[in-house]
């Protein structure tokens, strides 16, 4: 089960997912030397297995270091050191270099939630004056390190929260989910005019989509959240769609993660994607039409 991968390969794809994967196995292998360290009676006398899982913690830490820490920043980096010797001194070293990254997190978190209060603000005051929710549902998330780390190293930034808050725009990511499309407009424009909001860009990908077929509205902003130490401008990604863009969304994203699909049958399946893509875009037309044929005639009933 615990596989060593030791072969070195030059290309950022293939170092990411040999990360990825030496991530997975460093997971479990330390999980293994805790629970051994604990006397967890599954591994009773299972030395080889314990030196093997510190084998792997050592060479996936030796890896995240010299190929995306090092090269990129030899001052400021949270370095992670390899480990050697006692394995519970070497964790605590890990878990204090983190504290700076839980610090951030914990910052992104506070931006989504103001964000996340100014729709529900907005979806209350509708639901009263309408009688309508335009918002149906709203998730968020916080970028995991992970991909936060692929992301500066494919842009050649170091792995540090001053390179994360200066050049990352979707470490914090709120989606807002819309019944119709107007409502998607109504909403980004009720964001868009609240004065401690600033708006740093805006991409609509439902009057332009992207070619594969992808429709939604963008918006990159920046809220101030105020913490003990006074005001952070924190920016926040917020995706504006229907329900029905968001199920085209879940299923192309589902694609991508798809391997070992050939190329002919990828391109069919793009195909056959961006033709749902604008059938999809066409329901959502009717769809609005007949609500507004609806309150017409409510009102005219009135
Ligand atoms: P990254 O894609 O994050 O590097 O940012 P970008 O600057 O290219 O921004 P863009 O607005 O194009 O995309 C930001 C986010 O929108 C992505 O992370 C996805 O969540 C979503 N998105 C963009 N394009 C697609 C797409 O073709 N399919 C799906 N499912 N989601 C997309
Ligand atoms: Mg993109």
């Amino acid at each position: 089960m615990l596989k060593k991968k030791s072969k070195k390969n030059d290309t950022n794809e293939t170092l990411v997912q040999e990360l990825e994967e030496l991530s997975e196995m460093s997971d479990y292998a330390a999980e293994m030397i805790i629970e051994s360290e604990l006397g967890a009676d599954s591994l009773d006398g299972n030395d080889k297995e314990v030196s093997e899982s510190r084998e792997i913690i050592k060479e996936y830490q030796k890896s995240v270091r010299d190929n995306i820490m090092l090269p990129t920043l030899r001052e400021k980096v949270v370095d992670v050191p390899v480990i050697d010797g006692d394995i519970m001194e070497q964790l605590k070293i890990l878990m204090q270099h983190s504290q700076q990254f839980q610090e951030m997190e914990m910052m992104y978190s506070c931006a989504i939630r103001e964000v996340r209060t100014k729709a529900e603000v907005l979806n209350d005051e509708m639901s009263v004056r309408y009688h309508r929710n335009p918002i149906s549902s709203i998730t968020s998330r916080v970028k995991n390190p992970e991909s936060i780390a692929n992301k500066l190293y494919k842009k050649g930034l170091p792995f540090t929260v001053e390179a994360i808050m200066a050049n990352l725009s979707d470490v914090a990511g709120v989606r807002i989910i819309c019944e119709f499309v107007d409502d998607i407009y109504s909403i980004a424009a009720m964001l868009a005019m609240q004065d401690d909001l600033k708006l740093v860009k805006i991409k609509d990908y439902i009057k332009y989509p992207k070619p594969n077929g992808y429709r939604s509205y963008h918006m990159i902003v920046e809220i101030p959240v105020f913490f003990s130490k006074g005001k952070t401008p924190m920016r926040v990604e917020i995706q504006i769609r229907t329900m029905a863009m968001d199920f085209w969304a879940s299923l192309d994203h589902e694609l991508k993660y798809k391997k070992n699909i050939n190329p002919e049958d990828e391109e069919i399946i793009a195909d056959e994607l961006h033709a749902c893509a604008e059938r999809i875009a066409e329901t959502d037309e009717i769809m609005q039409q007949i609500r507004m044929k609806l309150d017409s005639l409510e009102k005219n009933n009135r």
